[in-house]
């Protein structure tokens, strides 16, 4: 399914479309802000300005390249975020992205992940490298879906397993 969305620049004005999105994601299985983001919760101008100074500098010392975030809008509804990093982030990750609970499964999450692709693509980047967990049966299917061609694991302290995907972004 080919579902048509608005990408927007995190901006104050969407204030209240954002306190929606949040709202949605309290009490889902996935913890959508954690790591840096974590103020994001319940900061939404710390979390803006953050964005905005992620896109050139990152945020160091803990995010060393620069991060570039869309909210995607599907008639006024903020129902998608998403990551791209144009220097992989850790080498091995060019591209995150959530789609909130109440929208999931009618192809927004696909279509994130090919707006992703095209910024990439766009930038001359030809091959783009994606991870997910290797439990997170619906982001392993979204880049399966895509193209993606599967790389070696990566085994993180704990015992927990990252799959490594390899992408074209000119298909
Ligand atoms: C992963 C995520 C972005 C998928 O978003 P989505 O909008 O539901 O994805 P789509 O509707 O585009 O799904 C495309 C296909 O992926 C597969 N898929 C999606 N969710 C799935 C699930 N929970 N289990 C198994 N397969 C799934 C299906 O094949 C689906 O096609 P279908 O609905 O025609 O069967 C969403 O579940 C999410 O935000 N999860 C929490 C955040 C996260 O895990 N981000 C990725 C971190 S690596």
């Amino acid at each position: 399914m080919s579902v048509l969305l608005d990408f927007r620049r995190p901006a104050i004005k969407h204030r209240i479309d954002f306190a929606e999105w949040i709202s949605d994601w309290k009490g889902d299985a996935y913890n959508a802000y954690r790591w840096i983001f974590a103020p994001a919760w319940d900061d939404f101008d710390w979390y803006v300005a953050l964005c905005k100074q992620m896109r050139t500098e990152g945020y160091l010392p803990e995010l060393t390249v620069p991060l570039d975030v869309y909210w995607a809008f599907d008639c006024e509804t903020m129902v998608g975020e998403l990551y791209v990093f144009y220097d992989p982030l850790d080498g091995d990750s060019h591209i995150g992205y959530k789609v909130r609970p109440s929208s999931r499964r009618v192809g927004i999450g696909s279509a994130l992940l090919n707006y992703g692709l095209r910024r990439l693509r766009d930038r001359g980047i030809s091959v783009a490298y994606l991870t997910c967990g290797d439990a997170n049966a619906a982001s392993a299917a979204l880049i399966e879906r895509a193209g993606g061609a599967r790389l070696s694991d990566k085994r993180c302290p704990g015992g927990y397993i990252t799959r490594r995907y390899r992408v074209s972004t000119t298909c």
